[in-house]
């Protein structure tokens, strides 16, 4: 089997480390390993496959070695300026941020959904934001059955979406990178707010969903909140369909969709949480309910690892899709 040479771009955050736990699951084919962060960093050894390797400070020149994929989990500011430069130097980049998500010429995957458009870049591949990701594999389920006409997110996110700094002011209790303390609070704000009131996050979610459901004329909206949990990230999700549709058909269309788990089991109080979800791949949907409000409403409940599915296991996804291994 052919082996690659695989670079990681923050190697040593949050998403950079499971990236690397991901690699090793779900034995990735590496020729040669490449860590780099910063220089704050250089020289700190990590363990890959029983071996040790030793993380090099990122700099303009990281790329002129034979690199064949570089995962980029450093931030915007470090893709913004470095995955350019590998991509010219012909690494296939598969990059974490949001700086490019939105670019024409880069696609923008979740592989169980439109897996297919991985071939269509250009050297650079958009990893989706965490709260988008798992929402994509139910919505795309049912769209495909019933064609979805309204989408309404509401996010209860965890702070390890803010990588290792998040995690910090929860365990400590102070507003270190918050506006506010965490503990014992929620933060309806994530990332900047624009001027249309919205925040970043929010309008990732919406315009994200369409790019990756190639969906341009689908309604959508979203509020995003920070709770104080550590890991998974929870969607309320309500959908309103164009068509009459019958709820044991939705509950068939979930659970027999690939990357889905539907845990729905109300009188064994079995429904999605954060606590069960930490450290799985796969995306648990519950509270699977009509909403009477509305001719064609749908109520579910989203609950995925941000960490893993939402960051560092779609990433590898998308890797295993570009060199044609499937797990
Ligand atoms: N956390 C999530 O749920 C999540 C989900 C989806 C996407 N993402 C995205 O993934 C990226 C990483 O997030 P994270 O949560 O893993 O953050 P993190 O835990 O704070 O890790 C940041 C990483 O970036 C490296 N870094 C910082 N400055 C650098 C520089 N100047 N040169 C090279 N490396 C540098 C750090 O290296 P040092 O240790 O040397 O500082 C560290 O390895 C971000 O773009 C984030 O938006 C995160």
């Amino acid at each position: 089997m052919k082996k690659y040479n695989v670079a990681v771009v923050g190697a040593t955050g949050l998403v950079g480390t499971t990236i690397l736990k991901v690699l090793e699951e779900r034995d990735f084919p590496i020729q040669k390993l490449t860590l780099l962060a910063s220089r704050k960093s250089k020289g700190e050894e990590l363990m890959f496959r029983d071996r040790k390797y030793l993380v090099e400070e990122l700099n303009e020149n990281s790329f002129d070695a034979d690199i064949d994929i570089a995962f980029f989990a450093a931030g915007g500011g470090i893709s913004e300026r470095y995955a350019p430069i590998a991509a010219s130097k012909g690494v296939v980049v598969i990059d974490n941020s949001s700086v490019f998500r939105m670019d024409e010429g880069v696609p923008l995957v979740v592989p169980e959904v439109n897996g297919e458009d991985t071939f269509k870049n250009c050297g650079i591949i958009a990893n989706p934001n965490c709260s988008t990701i798992q929402c994509m594999l139910p919505l795309k389920a049912i769209d495909n059955k019933h064609k979805i006409k309204r989408v309404v997110y509401s996010t209860y996110q965890s702070v390890s979406g803010s990588g290792l700094k998040g995690l910090k002011d929860l365990e400590e209790g102070k507003n270190g990178f918050y506006p506010y303390n965490i503990m014992e609070n929620l933060i309806p704000h994530i990332d900047v707010f624009l001027d249309n009131g919205y925040t970043k996050e929010e309008m990732k979610m919406i315009q994200e969903s369409r790019k990756i459901l190639h969906r341009d004329d689908l309604k959508v909206t979203a509020t995003t909140v920070r709770v104080p949990v550590k890991f998974s990230h929870c969607v309320s999700i309500n959908i309103e369909l164009e068509e009459e549709f019958d709820l044991k058909g939705i509950r068939t269309i979930l659970s027999s969709y690939p990357g889905i788990i539907v845990k729905d089991d109300l009188k064994n109080l079995q429904y999605p949480m954060p606590i069960d979800v930490e450290g799985k791949d796969e995306v648990y949907v519950g509270r699977i309910r009509r909403d009477y409000s509305l001719d064609n409403g749908l109520n579910i409940w989203v609950v995925a690892d941000n960490i893993r599915k939402g960051a560092a296991t779609n990433a590898v996804q998308i890797a295993q899709v570009l060199i044609g291994k499937e797990d």
